[in-house]
């Protein structure tokens, strides 16, 4: 249980700033199980809190966990310099609230990205230290060789990495398809040991990360959806 004024409330959930969430309080834009609550400091229990404001339901979350399926040429970056940023495909409300991603995908990669506003779940997240599968589907430009297969098992020197990287799991999916699943998330990791393996990457999709896949999300290019804790609890590190 916990409680809050209702500017709080407000502002947490990512309706802009104290003054302004005072402002619509008052003008009535807030109700709650279709009262209108005018009274800024009214103190609220948050837990199961559902908001009306503007006439749209608005469920409290002190937290948000998201996964959106990323479209190419999208940019992960907080200051986006060529494309838009991935933070234009969520609502207002969530930059508000510095949602970001978790860990980055390039501009030219799609596929799954977990976005979160809790500091502490993004940097467990993308801790070194913690060994979460991540699963991508690379296209290439020279044909999947079994020689190929295997260099990036064994692992591939990079320029400015002190040892070899390998691949966690690596199997040809076609003539030009690989799935390859790693456990770091080196700066465009897949596509330097593609090319350290003597191939090119000329697309690249994340289709899961730990157990959580994003055909069982059913969210389609630029789409998002909550996370339910069960879905968070798959993005563990392989036992
Ligand atoms: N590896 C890459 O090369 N690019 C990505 O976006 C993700 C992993």
């Amino acid at each position: 249980m916990s409680k809050l004024s209702l500017d709080r409330i407000l502002q947490s959930q990512g309706y802009g700033t104290r003054k302004y969430c005072r402002s619509l309080i008052e003008d009535g834009e807030v109700s709650i199980g279709g009262v209108v609550h005018d009274n800024y400091k009214a103190s609220i229990e948050t837990d199961g809190l559902i908001l009306t404001i503007f006439d749209e339901e608005w469920v409290y979350r002190e937290h948000l966990y998201l996964a959106l399926h990323k479209p190419a040429n999208f940019e992960c970056s907080r200051k986006p310099s060529h494309h838009p940023g991935v933070l234009t495909l969520l609502p207002e409300q969530f930059s508000w609230r510095e949602v970001q991603p978790v860990g980055r995908l390039d501009h030219d990669t799609t596929g799954m990205l977990l976005m979160s506003d809790d500091g502490p779940f993004i940097h467990a997240q993308s801790s070194p230290k913690r060994h979460v599968p991540k699963i991508y589907q690379a296209t290439t430009q020279e044909p999947v060789t079994d020689e190929l297969v295997a260099q990036l098992l064994s692992g591939v020197q990079l320029h400015d990495e002190p040892a070899p990287l390998a691949a966690q799991t690596c199997v040809k999916r076609g003539e030009h398809q690989l799935e390859i699943v790693l456990e770091q998330g080196k700066y465009h990791q897949v596509k330097r040991m593609l090319a350290a393996a003597g191939n090119h990457c000329s697309a690249l999709h994340r289709s899961a990360i730990g157990t959580l896949t994003l055909e069982s999300l059913g969210i389609a290019e630029g789409e998002w959806c909550y996370l339910t804790p069960e879905q968070l609890a798959m993005l563990a590190p392989a036992a």
